[in-house]
């Protein structure tokens, strides 16, 4: 029998740390521990393993922490960005890893009309709202409803409550999202959400940088990206969609129909207030369907996107600067890039985007699956 063990345990706020050896191969861990010195949910950084393939994930914000995987050469690297401690993951702002929600991206002046009733946001990027403002998803401790560590499907499944009022919005919301590796090298991320009560918007998305180099080993300009789109969404300076045009791709340095390193153009490519992509794509075709296939030479190492949702946001990580990560490494600008696939940005504030209005009783689902190879 195998057993899980949960890497490190804090409780809030984070600080003690002890090991938790939990029976049986189902590990049903946020039922068992006690919970904080105020009552608050403890956080974890759990495992899944298998073989020379694992990640790490934390319940603080559903945090994918790391993906770890050899190169053609056969050694091991992690891909993902990230910090080294809860309490830097407490503090981020790049938003490292988590899944961002409960209306993730822009909304327009932090506001929002749905049946006729006006709802208002914490306004924390200039004017607007960034990942729904205040009291985030990415900060929030979300309750491990099940861990398998090992095995031929390792997964955890995370769960948070999201109130009635929560962040500004409408109607209480169940959310959930399972990270599951599988063969050969196959990391799923599947999110879903459920209205309870009330009609709300729902637009999850996972924020992680990826670098295929490892991460710290520099920028990824010379990694080569292939988008399955050819259609962008026409953003502003604030990064919203004001116009509400949807635009070829053909012609401009967002055309990555075919392979083309992510450096080649970037210095063409506005992300908003500084140089560098931070731009939205609508992924052609419908249902589960490739997004993306990035490459990085040097190591061989690939990773490859499929998901079920109408766009991707690609952030070329425009911000980072001297930013402190793991295992003493450090980021600077283009040191890792984001494949975001969600709903249209700012739908909530666009008739003529699909709605991502939830009524009460329906299910949202997201599903991502990445497939690595070397
Ligand atoms: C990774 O594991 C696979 C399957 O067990 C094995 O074939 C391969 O040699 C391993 N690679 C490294 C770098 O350990
Ligand atoms: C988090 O931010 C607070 C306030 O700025 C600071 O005092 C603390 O040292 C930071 N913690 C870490 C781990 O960076
Ligand atoms: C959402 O995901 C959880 C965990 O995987 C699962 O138990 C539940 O049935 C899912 N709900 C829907 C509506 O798909
Ligand atoms: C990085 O920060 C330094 C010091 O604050 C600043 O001078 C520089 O312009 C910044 N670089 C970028 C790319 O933002």
């Amino acid at each position: 029998m195998r057993r899980c063990s949960v890497v490190a345990i804090f409780n809030w706020p984070p600080m003690a740390r002890c090991q938790l050896v939990l029976l049986l191969l189902l590990c049903i861990a946020g039922a068992v521990l006690a919970s904080g010195a105020d009552g608050r949910k403890p956080i974890g950084v759990y495992e899944l393993k298998k073989g020379n393939f694992s990640v790490k994930v934390t319940n603080l914000g559903a945090i994918l922490m790391s993906v770890v995987l050899p190169d053609s050469k056969g050694n091991l690297a992690d891909v993902v960005l990230g910090k080294d401690t809860i309490a830097e993951y407490v503090n981020d702002t790049s938003y490292f890893g988590p899944v961002a929600g409960r209306v993730a991206q822009r909304i327009s002046r932090g506001r929002f009309v749905l049946d006729g009733k006006v709802y208002h946001l914490y306004r924390n990027d200039g004017r607007n709202t960034l990942h729904s403002g205040g009291r985030q998803f990415v900060k929030s401790i979300w309750e491990v409803k099940e861990y398998v560590c090992g095995g031929d499907s390792p997964y955890i499944t995370l769960y948070h409550y999201s109130f009635d009022g929560e962040q500004g919005f409408p109607g209480a919301v169940d959310v959930y999202v399972t990270y599951r590796l599988s063969s050969p090298y196959t990391l799923g991320v599947h999110m879903n959400a459920t209205a309870l009560d009330k009609a709300t918007p729902v637009n999850l998305l996972s924020h992680t940088y990826w670098n295929l180099g490892g991460h710290g080993s520099g920028d990824v300009l010379g990694h080569t990206l292939k988008l399955f789109a050819s259609r962008h969404l026409v953003l502003d300076k604030e990064l919203l969609p004001s116009s509400g045009r949807v635009e070829p791709v053909a012609g401009t340095p967002l055309d990555f129909r075919t392979p083309t390193p992510i450096g080649a153009r970037i210095r063409q490519a506005s992300g908003g207030q500084v140089v560098g992509y931070d731009a939205n794509f609508i992924v052609d075709g419908e249902g589960m369907r490739p997004v993306a296939v990035a490459r990085d030479g040097a190591s061989g190492r690939a990773l490859e996107l499929w998901a079920n949702q109408a766009t991707v946001q690609v952030y070329t990580a425009n911000w980072l600067n001297n930013t402190k990560g793991k295992d003493g490494k450090v980021y600077n600008q283009y040191a890792g890039f984001t494949l975001e696939t969600m709903g249209y940005v700012d739908a909530v504030n666009h008739p003529e985007f699909p709605s991502q209005t939830l009524r009460p009783g329906q299910k949202y689902k997201h599903d991502m699956v990445l497939k690595f190879s070397f």
